[in-house]
C-alpha cells in the first residue's frame, strides 16, 4: 500500500528537508571561512617550527608574546633550526590534538586517538595511562620552565636518553638554549627517534591575533587552542581531546585536572593565568557545533 502524504505533511517534509540542508550550508560555509582564514593567516606548515627559511639570523624576538619567548638569534641557535619545515607537503587526514584534563581518566579513548594520522600532545605528559590516551605522538610541546626543572636533574648523557626514553617524534619548545642544543645532539648521536624544534615566535602571535579578532579580545591563546588552529591548517579532519577545565561533569561527577595526578584542581587565579580556559572552552566548544573541529569529552566505544 502506497503512503499518501497530505499537502500540508509534504510542504512540512519539504520545508523540513531544505531547513535541514540550509543550516548544514551555513555551518559548511562557516567551517570553510574559519579554515581558509586561519589558512591564510597562520599556516603552520610553513612557519609553526622556527626554520632558517621562515626566521632570519640575528633577530631578536621581544616581548610581544609571553615573556619566555624573548631571546635573540644567534649564529649557534640559527645553525640549530631544520633548514624546511619537518612538515610533509601533502595535509594530514587526520589528527588528534590531545589535551592533559582529567576527563580523559578512564575515557577507553587510547585506540581512537592512536588512529589518527598525526597526534599532537601538550606539556610533556607522562607517557602512561595509553588505555585512555593512547600511546602514538607526533609532536609534543614541552613547558620551557619543564625543560629547566629537566635541565637541574640530568647534565649526564645517560641520563638525558632515560628522561626521554619513550618519547618520538618532534618536541616543540619555545626557545633554544645551549643547553637544549646539546641535549638534540645527544639524541642524534644515539640515533633516538626524537627532535627538538623551536616555536616560531611570529606564527604564535598571528594565531593569538587571529582569536583576539574573532571573540577572544583580551586572551591571552593557550598551548591548546594554539594547538587546534594550527592543526587545522594541516589536517583535514581534526579531533581534540582531553579539553575540559571544569572540576566536575555535566552531570557534577568530579574531573582532576590532569589525567594522571589526583584531585588537584586550582582555581585559575591561584594558577596566575593571563590564560582565560573558560572562555576559550566555549570558543571550543563553538567550533564543534560549527562542525570545525569535533570535541570528544564523553567516553569512547570499545
Ligand atoms: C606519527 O607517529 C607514528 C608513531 O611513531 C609514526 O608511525 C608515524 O609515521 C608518524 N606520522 C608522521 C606523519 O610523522
Amino acid at each position: 500500500m502506497k503512503v499518501r502524504f497530505s499537502v500540508y505533511e509534504r510542504t512540512r517534509i519539504v520545508s523540513f528537508r531544505w531547513y535541514t540542508i540550509a543550516i548544514v550550508r551555513v555551518f559548511s560555509i562557516l567551517f570553510l571561512i574559519q579554515r581558509q582564514q586561519l589558512q591564510g593567516c597562520c599556516a603552520a606548515r610553513d612557519n609553526m617550527v622556527a626554520t632558517q627559511s621562515n626566521v632570519a639570523l640575528g633577530t631578536t624576538f621581544g616581548e610581544a608574546a609571553p615573556s619566555d619567548f624573548s631571546y635573540t638569534v644567534t649564529k649557534h641557535f640559527y645553525n640549530a633550526f631544520p633548514v624546511k619545515s619537518p612538515f610533509p607537503g601533502a595535509k594530514f587526514r587526520t589528527c588528534a590534538v590531545v589535551g592533559n584534563s582529567g576527563i580523559l581518566r578512564r575515557s577507553n579513548c587510547g585506540r581512537q586517538i592512536d588512529s589518527a594520522d598525526y597526534v599532537f600532545r601538550m606539556n610533556l605528559p607522562p607517557t602512561a595511562h595509553a588505555q585512555d590516551v593512547g600511546s602514538k605522538r607526533n609532536l609534543t610541546t614541552a613547558i620551557y620552565h619543564q625543560m629547566k626543572k629537566f635541565q637541574k636533574h640530568s647534565k649526564k648523557k645517560e641520563e638525558v636518553l632515560e628522561m626521554l626514553e619513550s618519547l618520538y617524534g618532534l618536541l616543540f619548545i619555545r626557545k633554544p638554549t645551549g643547553y637544549l642544543l646539546a641535549v638534540d645532539q645527544v639524541l642524534q648521536d644515539a640515533g633516538r627517534p626524537l627532535r627538538l624544534v623551536y616555536q616560531n615566535p611570529q606564527h604564535y602571535v598571528s594565531i593569538n591575533d587571529y582569536w583576539n579578532r574573532h571573540g577572544l579580545n583580551h586572551v591571552t591563546v593557550t598551548t591548546g587552542l594554539y594547538l587546534i588552529s594550527s592543526a587545522l591548517t594541516l589536517c583535514d579532519e581534526v579531533t581534540a581531546y582531553g579539553f575540559w577545565p571544569f572540576p566536575f561533569t555535566e552531570f557534577g561527577k568530579k574531573v582532576p585536572y590532569h589525567y594522571w595526578v589526583g584531585h588537584i584542581f586550582l582555581p585559575q587565579k591561584e594558577r596566575g593565568a593571563v590564560f582565560d580556559m573558560a572562555a576559550e572552552f566555549m570558543k571550543i566548544r563553538d567550533l564543534h557545533t560549527e562542525g570545525v573541529v569535533r570535541v570528544v569529552t564523553d567516553k569512547c566505544e570499545l
